[in-house]
């Protein structure tokens, strides 16, 4: 599904910095990915100028380039036993708090950095908070070689599994994969979705994020509301 970096950006401006606010001295932090993190890594490198020592991996190379432009001291997972906090966007968020991500073509990295956080805070504009999730295209990382075979396997549960393009071309990860945007009806069991999709030959990740969230930061008209 492709999507606007530009759609509310007040909303993701307000909940990506009130995020922000949760990243203490001497922290190590996962820097999500997304037009909402944006507002997170422009207000953190803000924060780091005056003073606060903190250093972060990024979730993908676009935010690295972010986190290089605005003086955010990067490290590796090497360098940590874990991480104090990640701050990720998503593309829907349901009641339970589970999460629907890879609209962006971050899913591997940031599920790989989100794990690793001892508090996952998400950060989404209104429109995001769903009911149940699937109205959004799944978003599936798969691997090149054979797709296509891939693609019927995941398609048999029930979905339109559509290869993702970046204008005339495959788009392509930053692990050199491809991803399946999966249109499926609906996904009232997120867990034995996931479950059934991971047993597929060729299915890398997928773009549902279980019980991993902690907190959701969620921007409307009205301003912000924390759920917990
Ligand atoms: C990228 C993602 C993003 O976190 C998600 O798409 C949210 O992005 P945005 O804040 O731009 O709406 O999963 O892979």
């Amino acid at each position: 599904m492709k999507k606007n970096f530009e759609e509310n950006q007040d909303q993701k401006r307000l909940v990506g910095e009130k995020a922000a606010e949760y990243i203490k001295d001497g922290m190590t932090v996962g820097l999500g990915s997304g037009s909402t993190v944006y507002w997170t890594l422009r207000k953190l490198g803000e924060m780091i100028q005056q003073g606060i020592k903190v250093s972060g991996i990024p979730s993908s190379k676009r935010t690295e380039g972010w986190a290089n432009e605005f003086g955010i001291p990067l490290i590796d997972f090497k360098d940590v036993d874990y991480l104090d906090i990640a701050i990720d966007g998503a593309d829907e968020v349901d009641t339970n708090l589970n999460l629907s991500k890879g609209g962006g073509g971050s899913l591997l990295r940031e599920k790989l950095v989100d794990d690793y956080a001892r508090k996952l805070i998400i950060v989404v504009d209104q429109s995001k908070m769903v009911n149940e999730l699937g109205r959004f295209s799944l978003p599936v990382e798969i691997v090149p070689f054979g797709w296509e075979v891939t693609a019927e396997r995941i398609a048999k549960l029930g979905c339109v599994p559509k290869l993702r393009m970046n204008e005339n071309e495959i788009f392509i990860t930053n692990n050199g994969n491809y991803i399946v945007d999966c249109q499926f009806k609906s996904i009232p069991n997120p867990a034995e979705l996931h479950n059934q999709l991971k047993l597929l030959l060729g299915v890398v990740e997928t773009g549902l994020f279980i019980n991993m969230t902690d907190v959701v930061i969620v921007g409307g008209d009205n301003g912000i509301r924390v759920i917990e």
